[in-house]
């Protein structure tokens, strides 16, 4: 089997592609086209440890490329596709509509397209916690209409939704959308919340505090994310499913720039500013679906994450200043 995982050189991405080579023996084929969203030197080092292993590769291309993408499906043979590539991040998508529309809706639909000619076995995709908007029902199910996105990245995502259901109903494709819950840890982005957080205040610069710290994260931690992707790779009979992937746990802004100044033990100073539009007042993740058809466990609270963050954190920076 040769699994093509787009966006791999990303944050999840990198982490999924590690997982394959070091737990199983399939063969990855990556795509990604190193963009400038954020410091595309972070994204190679993502992969720079896989470099050379005989059962990895990372091809540069964009996904709007149909022509490399044919042939990619063709020359290695593409079994099974795992799409984490998208622009990702609410804010930037209200400033930038049109790139989000084109790569996370078009790149999208090259993919279930070739998905549907080559007749993979299985078609994972990565939707987002933010096609539920201001849901006011918590915690988010599944279940809940999500008809109402307040970003066009929330708009993107719950459009890939509906392009993939419909693969599955025509071309009998094998599809998960799985909405993942404001993910961290290692390589997380650095843009966002807790890589942004640990970063000013280790440098004592002022925090930008959205809504006053009142909006309230469903944080997860990346392996509990990857846990969740391999489980839902290896579910045989799956046929069309959303899956939340979160920890099911929330906790305000403040809060948790209390917990990093914890493990920091620096502290931080905040600016607090009123909430920005597109932003979700709050996010909060049933996982009873996942826990029931996938065995779904996540493993880390928030403060473990944080702690496991900040460590990571500081060893990167010592390895960067020495
Ligand atoms: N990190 C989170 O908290 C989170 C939450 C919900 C959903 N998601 C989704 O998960 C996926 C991965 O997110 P991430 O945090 O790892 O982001 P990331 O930006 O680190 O990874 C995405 C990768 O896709 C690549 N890419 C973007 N456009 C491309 C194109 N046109 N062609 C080829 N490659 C392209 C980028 O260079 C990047 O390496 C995305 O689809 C994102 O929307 C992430």
């Amino acid at each position: 089997m040769t699994i093509l995982i787009t966006g791999a050189a990303g944050f999840i991405g990198s982490h999924l592609c590690d997982y394959f080579i070091k737990h199983t023996n399939e063969t990855i084929v990556g795509i990604d086209n190193y963009n400038s969203f954020y410091d595309p030197s972070i994204k190679k080092r993502n992969l720079a440890h896989l470099d050379g292993h005989s059962r990895f590769k990372c091809i540069k291309g964009d996904i709007l490329d149909k022509g490399l993408l044919q042939n990619i499906f063709e020359n290695e043979k593409i079994t099974e596709v795992i799409h984490l590539a998208a622009w990702a991040g609410v804010r930037p998508s209200i400033e930038n509509p049109d790139i989000y529309y084109q790569v996370n809706i078009i790149g999208t639909l090259n993919l279930l397209n070739l998905a549907k000619d080559y007749k993979v076995n299985r078609f994972l995709q990565a939707s987002s916690s933010s096609v539920y908007g201001n849901n006011k029902k918590t915690p988010f199910s599944e279940l809940d209409a999500v008809d109402l996105p307040i970003s066009p990245y929330a708009a993107t995502k719950k459009s890939c939704e509906l392009m993939a259901y419909n693969t599955h109903h025509l071309y009998k494709i094998p599809i998960a959308c799985i909405r993942f819950f404001t993910v961290y840890g290692p390589r997380q982005r650095p843009e966002m919340a807790i890589h942004k957080f640990t970063r000013l205040i280790n440098e004592g610069k002022e925090i930008p505090v959205f809504n006053n710290g009142n909006c309230l994260r469903d944080y997860t931690y990346v392996d509990d994310i990857i846990q969740g992707i391999i489980a839902i790779y290896n579910q045989p009979k799956l046929t069309y499913d959303i899956v939340n992937l979160g920890e099911s746990q929330t906790i305000s802004t403040l809060d948790l720039i209390k917990l990093i100044e914890k493990y920091t033990g620096q502290s931080a100073k905040l600016k607090l500013l009123p909430a920005q539009p597109g932003d979700v007042e709050q996010t909060y993740a049933d996982i009873s679906h996942a826990i029931k058809v996938y065995q779904y466990k996540p493993q880390f609270t928030v403060e473990k994450g944080v702690e496991a963050f900040v460590k990571w954190y500081k060893k990167q920076e010592a390895l960067t200043i020495h």
